[in-house]
Formats: structure tokens, sequence, C-alpha cells
């Protein structure tokens, strides 16, 4: 029981802290929702992308393609949100008493993460506008028509990035995926729970 009122308005001031940002033993809901929103959107766009590379050209693929980039625009708004909202939250306090470099590994790989979310769509818009084409979202104008024609070297920057980073992000978040399942089979430490939404124990470990 608090000694006295303003005890019970400061516990009631934390709990409102950690529901509306994240603690060490608690993630936001927007933490939680921005992770798994963007992660289900990243994994489908690029079986997508790799699937429209495939596909022979028609009506068919010109209207995939047309849905890929509209996609693709929304997925960057999804993407800013939570890099700005990373960024006032900090990084994830780790769980589970690792080794100090799984600790720097583990960051580094978001960081690559991160980055990889950005670049994809980034390098999709330079690739059209490289192209000479104007995007939009849905019929809705996003960027208009910058060059007139087809531009070389931007193009091919934009693809080659597109193409590569594909690939690149596609090991980093298989890697992810499996120290996200060695958290869990293996340390039993709340750290794939945490990223569900559960509250996970103040122990070094995490556990429950
Ligand atoms: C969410 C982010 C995105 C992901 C994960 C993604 C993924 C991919 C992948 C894996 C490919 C196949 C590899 C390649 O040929 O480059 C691809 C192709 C392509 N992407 Fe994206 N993409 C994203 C966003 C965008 C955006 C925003 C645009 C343009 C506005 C775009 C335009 C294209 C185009 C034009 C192709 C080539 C399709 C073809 O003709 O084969 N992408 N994408
Ligand atoms: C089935 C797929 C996935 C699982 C099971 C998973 C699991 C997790 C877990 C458990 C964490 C917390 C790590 C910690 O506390 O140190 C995490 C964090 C993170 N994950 Fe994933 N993840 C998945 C897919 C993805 C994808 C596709 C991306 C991006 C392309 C991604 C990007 C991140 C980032 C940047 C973090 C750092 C925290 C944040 O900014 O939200 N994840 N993930």
């Amino acid at each position: 029981m608090p000694l006295n009122p303003s005890d019970s308005a400061q516990s009631s001031l934390n709990a409102d802290a950690a529901a509306s940002g994240d603690s060490r033993t608690k993630l936001s809901r927007t933490s939680v929702a921005l992770h798994w929103t963007v992660a289900i959107s990243m994994i489908g766009m690029l079986f997508f992308g790799l699937y429209l590379d495939d596909l022979e050209r028609g009506d068919a693929k010109t209207a995939l393609v047309a849905l890929h980039k509209s996609l693709g625009s929304l997925i960057l708004f999804l993407v800013i949100a939570r890099i700005w909202w990373r960024t006032r939250q900090g990084a994830l306090q780790p769980l589970g008493n690792h080794p100090h470099w799984q600790h720097i590994a583990a960051r580094a790989s978001h960081h690559v993460l991160l980055f990889g979310t950005l670049a994809m769509p980034l390098s999709g818009l330079l690739r059209s506008i490289g192209r000479g084409r104007p995007i939009d979202i849905f019929g809705f104008p996003f960027i208009p028509q910058i060059f007139a024609e087809k531009n070389e070297i931007l193009s091919a920057i934009g693809s080659t990035l597109h193409e590569w980073i594909a690939y690149a992000l596609l090991i980093v978040i298989t890697g992810h995926i499996l120290a996200a399942l060695k958290h869990f089979l293996i340390d039993g430490d709340g750290t794939l729970q945490r990223m569900l939404g559960a509250r996970v124990g103040q122990s070094a470990s995490g556990k429950v």
C-alpha cells in the first residue's frame, strides 16, 4: 500500500509511462505493432518482387508492378514512422545473460534491418524515377515524372540497389528469425514473448 497519496500518483505515472513507451520488461503497443506490420510487409514485398522478376511481360505483370509500387510507397511511410519511433524510444534493452558480443551483434543487426527497410522503398522509387516514370499510390499522384527520358545512371543505381539490398535483407532476416527462435527455444529469456507484447520478468534472464 502506498505510504502517501503522492506515492500512488507516482506509481500510476510509471504505469502510464510503461504503457506509452518501451521499458525493459514490456514494450509499448506502438513498438510491437510497428515491428510486426513492417516485418510482414517487408517479407511479403520481398517475395512479391522476386515473383515479379520471374514473370513474363504482359498486362498481368504491368498491373502487378503498379500494385507493387503503390504498396511499396505506402510502406515507406510506415518505415519512416517506425524509425522515428525507435529513435525516440532508443534501442531495446537486452534480456538474458548473453556475452557482450551478442548484444553488439543484435544491435548491429537491428540497425541493418532498419536501414534495409528504408533502403528498399527508396531504391524502388529511385529506379522508377530514373526510368522517367511518375509514381502514384493506387491512382493518387505521389512523385511526378522528373526526367522526360530514361536516366541511365539513376536507373542503373536504383535497380542494382533494389536487387542487391533485397538479397542481403533476405539473408539478415533469416539470421534474425533464427536468433529469435534461439532466444525462445534455447535461452528461454523472454525476448520473443516481449516482442509479442508480453510483460517479462525483472530478473536478468527475463524469465517470468
Ligand atoms: C517495401 C519495399 C519494397 C521491397 C521489399 C521490394 C522488393 C522488390 C524485389 C525483391 C524485387 C525483385 C528484384 C529486382 O528486380 O529488383 C523488386 C522489383 C521491383 N520493384 Fe520493388 N520493392 C519495394 C518497394 C518498391 C517501390 C516503392 C517501388 C517503386 C515505386 C518498387 C519498384 C519495383 C520495380 C519497378 C521492380 C521490377 C519489377 C520487374 O519489372 O521485374 N519497389 N522489388
Ligand atoms: C517471423 C519474423 C520475425 C520474428 C520472429 C522477429 C522477432 C524479433 C524479436 C524477438 C525482436 C526483439 C529482439 C530483442 O529484444 O533484442 C525483434 C526486433 C527487431 N526486429 Fe524482428 N522479427 C521478425 C521479422 C523482422 C523483419 C522482417 C524485420 C525487418 C525487415 C525485423 C526487424 C526488427 C528490428 C529492426 C528489431 C529491433 C527492434 C525494433 O526496432 O522494433 N524483424 N524481432
